[in-house]
């Protein structure tokens, strides 16, 4: 590879393809102490293209050794999103008797003699921990010729039931399969075409089960679904989310058909899903998403690669005065990056004063909390120049957290890119948490313990490293603030 720590944008403790396009995260699977990271990629290109699965390996999911392509292009077509599984019991038949991976993917051609697309499901397995991958003989295992858009499987082993399940994105629903060798797979149960967002069409579904609140309050299913971009709306594309039942056959969601819960309320997390088999003491999910969006994914301006993925962030569950939410934690392992902190305490922070003046960085992370008093605004201008900034702040009168990217760097290369955005959210007893992560080319802000998530690209100039926490028409009282740099996960 060229030199990653020095290319312009690239991102310093992202995941990102060493080389040309990325999209999805795929088959994420944790098996004998190794979490699997596939991704959709075009090898031959830095725009979307003939899709392949590409392969990174890590054991910290922090620093990753990238691996060669794991699946490409066959007599059945493209590559498109997918999921792998741990077979323990081998009801497979791939693996003799012992464990072994299997994917599930979905292959992509056109109907003989026609324009129309094809989407099929099919399987790989793996007899070297996920090293090298074998096509299944019998590929496609499950074809439907009355539905253009079918694909992007996500499977999980259904402990009560003793069966495969498998969610499929369906254009404007996902439909439930269920099988007992991953091979033969019968339809349950279809679920949400009156329900949701309905503003693009529905991709890379996930369904969990997570404890409420730590298991106080029992269990609930969450169904994740992706909906594509569509030109009238600025969003693009986008995540979704429904908190429900699941019995092994069918969903059912506990809030009205209308209500809309997002997963993310940035412009850059898309194609989402969770690990499968990444057991955690926490009873939590691993979850990484696709750090971009459709509406302008091929146009960003960087140059050898395209793309990043988020941070990996782990899923809870938490009953707010609303219902039950997803709240979401940047991983813990990412600490270990931390080169020393700063910390200040119990400060007074006063409009025209910066106490953020001598600090400088383009990677690091911000822990703080603020009361925000009487000011009527209170926040972050984060890679800041003479020339440009991007603003994290809250507005305190309107209760609405945003981020503003409109003069962040270029932005030039879509029109849709440049923008101020606001979601939401409440003060905790009066105060304002936020756990901040800037890299090279991105912001992820987690707010109030994680109820809120925005993840949002930026293209700031590498010398723009100044940084200002501002406020606006009275005094807000700093309770902590901890700035943390990073060190880049390619210096060793
Ligand atoms: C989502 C998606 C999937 C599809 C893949 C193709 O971003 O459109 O539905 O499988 O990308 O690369």
């Amino acid at each position: 590879f060229n030199d990653l720590q020095r290319e312009k944008y690239r991102p310093q403790f992202h995941f990102t393809p060493p080389a040309k396009w990325m999209n999805d995260p795929n088959g994420m699977v944790f098996f004998e102490g190794e979490y699997h990271l596939f991704y959709q990629h075009h090898p031959d290109g830095t725009t979307w293209g003939p899709m392949h699965w590409g392969h990174a390996i890590s054991k910290d999911l922090t620093h990753w050794e990238h691996c060669p392509i794991a699946l490409k292009p066959d007599e059945h077509g493209e590559i498109f999103s997918g999921s792998a599984v741990v077979d323990w019991e081998d009801t497979s038949g791939f693996f003799g008797g012992k464990p072994g991976l299997v994917a599930i993917f979905t292959h992509a051609d056109h109907y003989p003699d026609s324009e129309r697309p094809r989407q099929r499901q099919s399987i790989a397995y793996s007899l070297d921990k996920g090293r090298t991958w074998i096509t299944y003989e019998g590929n496609p295992v499950l074809s439907e010729e009355a539905i253009t858009d079918f694909r992007d499987p996500k499977v999980f082993w259904h402990v009560p039931k003793q069966q495969w399940v498998m969610v499929l994105a369906t254009g404007d629903r996902v439909l439930f399969y269920t099988s007992s060798n991953l091979k033969q797979w019968n339809v349950e149960s279809e679920f949400g075409a009156a329900e949701g967002s309905h503003d693009g069409v529905w991709e890379c579904p996930d369904i969990i089960e997570l404890p409420v609140d730590g298991g106080m309050e029992g269990s609930k299913w969450v169904l994740i679904v992706s909906i594509g971009d569509n030109p009238q709306c600025p969003e693009g594309s986008r995540t979704q989310y429904f908190v429900g039942d699941f019995d092994g056959s069918s969903f059912t969601n506990d809030a009205s058909p209308e209500t809309i819960l997002w997963l993310d309320h940035g412009r850059d997390n898309y194609a989402g899903v969770t690990w499968s088999d990444a057991q955690r003491a926490d009873q939590g999910k691993l979850f990484i998403g696709w750090m971009s969006n459709w509406k302008y994914a091929n146009l960003i301006p960087t140059a050898s690669w395209r793309s990043a993925m988020t941070l990996p962030r782990v899923l809870f569950l938490k009953k707010v005065p609303d219902g039950i939410r997803l709240v979401q934690e940047p991983l813990a392992e990412l600490q270990q990056l931390r080169l020393g902190a700063k910390h200040w305490e119990e400060t007074t922070i006063v409009p025209g004063q910066n106490l953020l003046s001598d600090a400088q960085g383009d990677i690091y992370e911000i822990e703080c909390e603020i009361d925000p008093g009487d000011a009527s605004e209170v926040g972050f201008k984060l890679r800041k120049s003479e020339r440009e900034e991007t603003v994290v702040g809250y507005n305190v009168f309107d209760r609405k957290l945003f981020i503003d990217r409109s003069n962040s760097g270029e932005k030039h290369f879509h029109e849709a890119f440049a923008c101020k955005h606001d979601v939401q959210l409440e003060l905790h007893n009066g105060r304002l948490k936020l756990h901040i992560f800037v890299d090279q080319s991105s912001v992820e802000v987690f707010a109030n313990d994680g109820e809120i998530a925005v993840t949002d690209q930026i293209f700031p100039d590498p010398t723009s490293t100044g940084m200002e926490l501002y406020v606006k028409d009275g005094e807000a009282k700093l309770v902590s603030l901890k700035l943390y740099p990073l060190q880049s996960i390619y210096s060793y």
